[in-house]
């Protein structure tokens, strides 16, 4: 099922290159929100924010890889989660201008999840992903840096766009992974997505190792 929404059409047809990864989001930091909440009924930030509030202990650092206008950082701290420290990170400087007006993070920084992270093994007491895993953005091998800065134990919550959870292998991915020894899987459900565009993803809630 193809998009009929213009703004979702031109960030599927992407194929992964960062300059016009950034470029989009550029055109669109402003109306984000807008267009995503209210046009497309895009609630995955809150599915994914509820599914790691249930695991963080207080005090929790946490970090969210590809936060870019901050929708799941806000949905986390609705959380009252005690001691609740954010991080993010986002490949386009227009989407984190957007995310540092909503004061919820400690840090913000560009960062491309396609190449190593510059950040220590083990950082983060929890790490999120929500809508990178997706047509033309990032591809499953981007979870071995998300399951090596979360120290051992700490949940990893992703999305995953239900149109490239089969095409890119990310069920093959997850398991080499677990074999691996980086990640357990603890459960992949369906969960609703863009509701107004009828899409669905797997919530991925996984386990650093
Ligand atoms: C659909 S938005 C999701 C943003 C936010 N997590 C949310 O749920 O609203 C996808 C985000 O992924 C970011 N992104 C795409 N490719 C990336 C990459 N290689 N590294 C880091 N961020 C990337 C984009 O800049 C954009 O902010």
């Amino acid at each position: 099922m193809e998009p009929e929404n213009p703004l979702l059409k031109r960030a599927y047809a992407l194929d992964g290159n960062a300059r016009e990864i950034r470029a989009l989001y550029r055109d669109w930091a402003g109306s984000y929100e807008a267009d995503t909440i209210e046009g497309m009924g895009y609630v995955a930030p809150h599915q994914a924010a509820k599914a790691l509030s249930e695991k963080l202990d207080t005090d929790a650092l946490v970090l969210d890889a590809g936060c870019g206008t901050g929708l799941v950082g806000e949905a986390l701290t609705r959380h009252d989660i005690a001691g609740l420290v954010i991080d993010g990170l986002d490949l386009s400087p227009g989407m984190l201008e957007q995310a540092a007006e909503k004061n919820v993070y400690r840090k913000l920084s560009e960062a491309d999840l396609t190449k190593p992270l510059d950040m220590p093994a083990d950082s983060y007491d929890g790490v999120v992903s929500v809508g990178v895993f997706t047509s033309g953005h990032v591809g499953p091998q981007a979870m071995d840096e998300l399951a090596r800065v979360a120290r051992p134990g700490a949940p990893v919550i992703v999305t995953v766009h239900e149109k490239v959870w089969g095409p890119d292998g990310y069920a093959d991915h997850l398991k080499a992974m677990e074999a691996k020894g980086r990640v357990r899987v603890r459960d992949i459900r369906d969960a609703a997505y863009h509701e107004k565009e009828g899409y669905t993803c797997k919530l991925c809630v996984l386990e650093a190792a």
